[in-house]
């Protein structure tokens, strides 16, 4: 006999999650598709380091999978990578972390960073963001069903945060500030003011601070200092950062948290129960980058700096008014001189002379007068995109 099935609750697309179905789609994955089908195009638009992974690093993760370290690890991660990990923070910051109790290694920053919110976020809960920001947050908080409140911060302010913006968007739902210093996009690094500000503002309110210093290793002039490092801020800080930019490991997907153990012991649950461990080759790989590869990544910083100096430089004579960037490998420069909105620059830019660069809005409203080139490209490809762009404005 041949059954009818008919359905009377609708269709299974009205199945998707709310929240996931609200997120709008990457700002910039359109414009990608015409970046990766034009011949020629050089692209400042891509957040990671063109070098290749120093090989004495990629050499142990080939050793790892020949030897059979192919297994899960312990959730937390290796304890030998752990304990690298806490005397570097150790070291660096003056701030002591358990190797057992504090840590956990992740799947780099990213899930990180989702763990981290998923262990303190309830839905209506408030997130404060520091825009213009790294386009992942604003959907990492909404997926949880937190509320995102954006602080703006502007060139003519060095982007520096604005105390009393923060302190009035804090409310009775604010459960977290969320920091990135230095900065993508705007490279931006915090002045010890302003972050000593910022914990009197989270003790005061008890809120919880998650600081992804991703780019600490790549900073210019001055020291990188975390908000650990403060009086009573270890208790209330996640503290995350990775091998992916450092170490240019984009691909191994390797990054670590470390916190109060009240708050590890909750995110270690979560990723046990959908991670597991991270990627057991790329933890020992990562034990030769913390044990061996300092000086290959003081060569990236050199070569970083070098570049920095030629893509300001350029920018501020195109007539593009540019801040130097304190860390990170990103130029953030206001093309409003130009009479075009970042968005028409950015796609006249790619068509008429084969430059990719990112329109500023798509990291905060905030960021809408200005572009996000990236300088993790050669030297070469960079003077030859300064040139277009160069030849581009003045043909406006
Ligand atoms: C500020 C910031 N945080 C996190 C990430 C992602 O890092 P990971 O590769 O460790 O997941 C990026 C990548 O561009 C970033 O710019």
């Amino acid at each position: 006999m041949k059954l009818t099935l008919v359905n009377k609750k609708g269709s299974p697309e009205s199945l998707l999650a709310e929240a996931a179905k609200d997120i709008p789609p990457s700002g910039i994955r359109k414009f990608f598709d015409i970046v990766y089908s034009t011949p020629d195009c050089i692209s400042l638009g891509v957040g990671e380091p063109d070098f290749v992974t120093p090989w004495r690093i990629s050499d142990t993760g080939i050793f790892a999978i020949k030897d059979g370290y192919t297994h899960y690890t312990p959730n937390r991660g290796l304890l030998q990578l752990r304990n690298l990990i806490t005397t570097a923070i150790e070291r660096q910051h003056g701030v002591s972390y358990s190797p057992e109790e504090e840590i956990v290694i992740t799947m780099g920053v990213s899930q990180g960073l989702d763990i981290a919110l998923r262990s303190i976020v309830n839905p209506g809960d408030e997130v404060i963001i520091i825009e213009p920001c790294y386009v992942s947050y604003e959907a990492n908080i909404r997926l949880i069903g937190g509320v995102v409140v954006a602080i703006p911060t502007f060139a003519g302010e060095n982007f520096r945060i604005d105390i009393n913006r923060l302190k009035k968007a804090v409310t009775s739902k604010t459960k977290a500030i969320l920091l990135n210093y230095p900065s993508n996009p705007t490279g931006s690094s915090i002045d010890s003011d302003t972050m000593a500000a910022i914990a009197r503002i989270a003790i005061e309110n008890n809120l919880i601070v998650f600081s992804d210093e991703i780019y600490s290793s790549i900073i210019y002039e001055n020291e990188h200092r975390s908000i650990i490092s403060l009086p009573g801020m270890k208790e209330r800080t996640v503290y995350l950062n990775g091998f992916s930019k450092s170490h240019a490991m984009t691909g191994w997907r390797l990054g670590y948290v470390a916190g109060p153990q009240y708050l590890i012991d909750v995110l270690l649950k979560i990723h046990q129960y959908t991670a597991l461990c991270a990627p057991s080759i790329s933890q020992y790989a990562a034990i030769e980058a913390m044990q061996n590869a300092d000086r290959e990544v003081a060569h990236m910083r050199a070569e970083y700096t070098k570049r920095r100096n030629y893509i300001v430089s350029r920018f501020n004579e195109a007539g593009l008014p540019c801040l130097s960037p304190q860390g990170a490998f990103y130029v953030f420069p206001d093309v409003s001189p130009t009479g075009l909105h970042s968005e028409e620059f950015a796609m006249k830019l790619l068509k008429e002379q084969k430059v990719a660069v990112v329109p500023g809005g798509v990291f905060g409203a905030c960021g809408t007068n200005h572009i996000r080139c990236s300088f993790a490209n050669s030297m070469e490809n960079i003077r030859t995109a300064m040139k277009r762009i160069d030849k581009f404005v003045k043909s406006l």
